[in-house]
This record gives C-alpha cells, structure tokens and sequence, in this order.
C-alpha cells in the first residue's frame, strides 16, 4: 500500500473526536465523560498489549470456536441459479450468534480495567446471554435491560441469561405499556449514569464515541476470517457480501477488512419498518450523530417493527451512516414476509436454521444472486441461529408445519 493509501483508507476510523465523516461524536451526559475518556485510553492501551489480544484471540478459539466455516450453500445456490453463494457461519459460534465475538472483548477489557460489575442492554437477547455467560466466565455481575415485548418474544434468552447468573431488567417506552431495543439503550445510559465506576458493554456499532470502534474491533474478526477463508477455496474476494442491521455490528465485522477492496459489492439490510438509513433522517439520540426514524422536529423516536427483535431499532451505528453517504455500503430492506420465506428457505434447502435477523440479509442476498452470472460469489452472514424463534415460527406456520 502506498503513503496515499494508507492515508485514504475507509478502514482509518473515527477521528478523534468519533467522527466518521459527519456522524457519530461523543454525545453523553457530563458525569459519564470521564468514564468515556478512560474507556478509549484502556482499550487504545489494551488493543496495542500483545498479552491482552493473545488471551482475546485464545477465548475466540477455546470459548467461542472460532474460526467458523465459510460454506458453500450448494443446494441454495442450485435452487436459486444465479452466483455461488456462501455462508458465513457465526450462527455456530458458542450461543449461536455473533454477539459473543463482542461481548467476550468487551468482558476482558472490563477485567483489564479493573471493573467489578457490567451492565448491558439488548434486543433480542442475544447480546444479553453473551455478555451473561463471559459475566459468569470471568466472574462479573451481569444486569441485562431488555424491553418487554422482547422479553415475551426471546424468553428462551432470558431463561437461558438467568441460568448464567445475570438480571434481566424489563424495559418499557413513555406509554408504560410496551418496549423494544431502544428503550433498552434509554434504561442502560440512565443506568451507568447514576453508577459511572461500572462497565457498559454496549451491544452494537452504536453509543457515544468510543463503542462504535470497540465493536466494530471486536467484530472485524468476521470478515477477517470470511477474507481468508474465500481467498482459499476460490482463491479470489467474492463479487458481494450482504448482512442485516440493525446497530450494525455483524454488518461493520462483515465489511471492515474489505471496505478498501472496490471491487466487493457491500449490502447492508434493515426490516422494512425499521428502515433508518433508508426511510430516516439525520439526528442526534442515545449519544450519537446518525440516520434515524424521527419525528420531523428530532424531539422523538418513530415507532418501529419487525419480525426480528434484534433489527427492530430506530437507528444504526455512526460508521454506516457515513458509509452510506460516501456510496460506499448498498442499504436497503426487506419486508418481514421475505424474511420468513427466506427462513424457511434455508431450512429446507441446506438444513440450516437461520435466526429471524439474518432471515432478511438471505432474502436480500436471493434477489442479488439471481441476477449474477454463476461464476460470481455472494457471502451471506449467517450471524445467529433460529432456536430462539422457533414459537414464533411455529405460531405463523400453525397447521403448515404439517404432523
Ligand atoms: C442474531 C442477531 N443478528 C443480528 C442482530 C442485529 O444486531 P447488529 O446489527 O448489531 O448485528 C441481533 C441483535 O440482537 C441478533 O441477535
């Protein structure tokens, strides 16, 4: 790479200021800045501590399993006839989605720090049983806040948090009556507010400056291995890779290593009613500057759906919000009913059990390998697997699932 390409990298970051571009910043109340200041220094400290990234690189392997497989969706691809498409596999990694990759990264750096108990916020659950299981790992208080109706929806998550030791809050919006992901994020700043000495492990590419980076750290490890692993069965990048988002941290692990290679197409897929970088406009909310779905004067938060609790959030990470203005990233959405015929797709054509999320990265990534000649390649991520929405699933089939 040359001087100037060093210096122009997309890989570059934030500035200092947790900038992308134009959005993210450091948007927090005054008593956490301090705290903000020291997280930044400690993980800046801890990402240059060979010992620090041997023990992060060790528990990837011996607690998370990674690497996953990149693999070949043979009979998918046959039945769609377009590109060859691969998966990512992050639904096999221990707990079965991504979040662990984040979540165990962020647990070390509270032990490097010297922290004594964690606080988190979640969608749909999965951060919440990650960051509970590297709590109970390494020893932690976990106190998970999670809105209500994803608590009705992922109770499997909640059970399974509670089995690992950690307390789940119920969250709901300004009505009392319902609450989803951002109520979460609105209980979990108020929460650190009035007990700063604890550590927030926030659970997506969001959040004042500097969780943007830290997540998007922990999870870059995603595309490293799609890299590495595409290079050697096809020995080329692949044409496309595509995920879902919702903060947008499997999206940002997917991409980051590739964001300099031009030639890979990048898509990033949000639900239909929760189509921020689509449907949103610019604003500030819960500690950062990005796309969101707001009311016209920026007071409020929209309402907003879908099928996947962990994609049903008004707002995403600072970093995509530029990459979208730069043209970088291909945003779009797909609707909850393309979702679910995605979901089933791939359970009877691979026999694979998706979760609702990356439902809408297939969907999306079907209409882009149709198109494609059959020696082009699409990567999916695949970044948690189904157990979770089985009921559900089993409520919208009813009698289709048949004896
Ligand atoms: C399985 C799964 N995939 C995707 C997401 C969306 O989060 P992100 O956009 O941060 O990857 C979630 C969030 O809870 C999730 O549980």
């Amino acid at each position: 790479m040359t001087i100037e390409e060093i210096k122009n990298s997309l890989k570059n970051g934030p500035n200092d200021k947790g900038y992308y571009g134009d959005f993210g910043g450091r948007y927090a109340p005054e008593i956490l800045m301090p705290n903000l200041i020291e997280l930044e220094d400690a993980f800046e400290q801890a990402i240059n501590d060979k010992s620090f990234i041997d023990e992060f690189d060790y528990y990837l392997k011996d607690y998370v399993g990674r690497p996953n497989p990149l693999y070949f969706a043979e009979q998918l691809t046959k039945k769609i006839g377009g590109a060859k498409i691969y998966l990512k596999s992050d639904h096999l990694n221990h707990l079965g989605a991504h979040k662990i990759n984040n979540s165990l990264f962020q647990i070390l750096l509270a032990k490097y720090m010297g922290k004594t108990k964690i606080y988190c916020e979640t969608g749909a659950g999965a951060h919440l049983i990650a960051t509970a299981a590297c709590g109970a790992r390494f020893n932690f208080p976990v106190i998970g806040y999670m809105g209500k109706d994803d608590i009705f929806l992922q109770s499997t998550n909640v059970l399974k948090a509670k089995l690992f030791g950690a307390e789940v809050v119920e969250c709901v919006d300004g009505t009392g009556e319902k609450g989803v992901l951002k109520d979460a994020c609105t209980s979990v700043l108020k929460a650190w507010s009035s007990d700063p000495k604890a550590f927030y492990c926030c659970g997506s590419a969001i959040g004042p400056h500097p969780f943007p980076k830290i997540v998007q750290y922990a999870q870059s490890i995603i595309g490293k291995e799609i890299k590495k692993q595409i290079l050697e069965k096809e020995n080329r990048l692949p044409d496309a890779i595509v995920a879902c988002i919702g903060g947008g941290s499997n999206l940002i692990g997917c991409i980051h290593d590739f964001l300099d290679d031009k030639e890979v197409a990048l898509y990033g897929v949000e639900a239909e009613h929760s189509s921020a970088l689509t449907n949103g406009s610019i604003g500030i909310m819960q500690g950062f500057k990005s796309f969101m779905l707001q009311s016209n004067d920026g007071s409020a938060t929209l309402d907003t759906k879908s099928l996947a609790s962990g994609i049903n959030f008004y707002s995403c990470g600072p970093e995509h919000s530029y990459l979208k203005s730069i043209g970088r990233v291909n945003y779009t959405y797909a609707t909850d009913e393309e979702a679910f015929s995605a979901f089933q797709l791939l359970c009877k054509t691979e026999g694979i059990l998706p979760a609702f999320e990356p439902s809408f990265a297939i969907a999306q990534a079907i209409k882009i390998a149709k198109e494609m000649d059959s020696d082009k390649i699409v990567v999916i991520n695949i970044c948690g697997r189904g157990d979770k929405d089985i009921d559900t699933a089993e409520r919208m089939l009813g009698d289709k699932l048949g004896k």
